[in-house]
């Protein structure tokens, strides 16, 4: 429900005078109006003078860190940041998590929780700070998940962060691709506001049921103007407007190269698709003689299976920066926690593919007699 702006202002700023604040970060902007600065974030720390709240913004090029000291000084830094028109607030103290969002009436939409830094009993001895996404999160009682899973999720996220830039400023659009129970979508959003960012994700499955389900639980935690569930297959879901970021986890088979082709098509600005299993590529290797001297990486069906691992992720790889984007293939999490370990991580740059990447993607595939399913996906219609 939305509520009054100023009296929701005068609660965060309650909590950013209070001792107990651990870490603030205001950015956004409201409709029509422009901060100063696109992003402020507020933490404690001790200097040898005492404590201090340390005070840095940016301006979109250029950082300015200042300490400012409790009392009369801090009092007017922070209201002096209130009055910016910025659109989010994100306050976390040690007992409380606060979020708020402005909405395009002008209201505070704000989500409230209590702060439980205790790690889950599966996974005792991490730390809160081993995680991007703190395990004692609220978030999680509600979403449920396996330990494993929460690490796939929380090591995808820290590969994310590795990939947008400091500076960014938002809105954002999103979209998770064979997003099924929503686990990294609801963490995605999470993390992606936690930096204060104003975010609109969309999930995609072809299951109507996990539609249903998943709209749920966002309601449940108060998200679903933000976070919203379309049942339709990778390739042809309605998602608009085009999302800046696309996201994929363990999508089936091809519908990971369904995902990396509708990512170009909509000219996504950042792609994080970690592969789940490869049988287009090892049904082709299985019919098809290998090029000479190379048939010992297929004659034996464990090998052909891994080779047709690599070569599916290395063509992927190849296609996406014959399409513009730096594209690299990294290990995103331990393979104890998923076999399914590989991240393909993709940028856009714009850049036309030289002539020796066209040569060098061709002369493979063409060696191989193989059509990957991507290119067959991104062939102009
Ligand atoms: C292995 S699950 C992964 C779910 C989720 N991303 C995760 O990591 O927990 C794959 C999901 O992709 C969905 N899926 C598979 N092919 C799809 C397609 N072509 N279009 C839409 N959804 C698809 C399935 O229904 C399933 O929920």
């Amino acid at each position: 429900m939305p509520e009054p702006l100023d009296a929701a202002l005068t609660e965060v700023r309650a909590l950013l005078l209070d001792p107990a604040l651990t870490r603030a970060v205001a950015a956004g902007r409201r409709k029509g109006q422009h901060p100063s600065v696109v992003r402020a974030e507020l933490r404690p720390v001790t200097l040898k003078a005492g404590p201090r709240i340390q005070i840095s913004t940016s301006d979109g090029h250029r950082p300015y860190t200042r300490n400012v000291a409790r009392g009369a000084e801090a009092d007017a830094a922070v209201d002096a940041l209130l009055a910016e028109p910025f659109g989010n607030w994100h306050v976390e103290t040690t007992g409380a998590t606060l979020q708020l969002r402005v909405t395009k009436s002008g209201e505070a939409q704000v989500h409230r929780a209590a702060a439980d830094r205790a790690a889950p009993a599966a996974e005792g001895h991490d730390r809160a700070k081993d995680w991007l996404l703190d395990p004692g999160d609220p978030l999680f009682a509600e979403i449920g998940g396996s330990a494993a899973k929460r690490r796939q999720v929380d090591a995808f996220l820290r590969a994310l962060a590795a990939t947008l830039p400091d500076d960014l400023d938002g809105p954002l659009r999103v979209v998770d691709l064979g997003c099924g129970n929503a686990y990294l979508t609801f963490a995605a959003y999470r993390w992606l506001a936690q930096r204060g960012l104003a975010v609109e994700l969309v999930g995609v499955d072809v299951r109507e049921d996990q539609r249903r389900r998943n709209t749920e639980l966002a309601q449940r935690l108060g998200w679903a103007d933000r976070v919203r569930f379309v049942a339709g297959t990778i390739a042809d879901a309605v998602v608009e407007p085009a999302p800046d970021l696309v996201l994929a986890l363990h999508a089936c088979d091809t519908a990971t190269d369904e995902a990396l082709a509708r990512a170009v098509r909509w000219g996504a600005r950042w792609v994080l698709a970690a592969p789940c299993c490869h049988h287009d590529l090892a049904a082709q290797l299985r019919t098809r003689p290998a090029p000479a001297p190379y048939e010992l990486l297929t004659r034996q069906g464990i090998l052909r299976e891994r080779f047709a691992d690599v070569l599916t992720d290395s063509v992927r790889a190849a296609l996406l920066r014959l399409h513009g984007y730096r594209a690299e293939v990294v290990e995103f999490v331990d393979s104890q926690h998923t076999p399914r370990n590989l991240l393909i991580r993709a940028r856009r740059t714009g850049a036309e593919p030289t002539p020796e990447q066209r040569a060098e993607y061709r002369t493979l595939v063409e060696q191989w007699q193989l059509t990957p399913r991507l290119e067959t996906l991104l062939a102009p219609r």
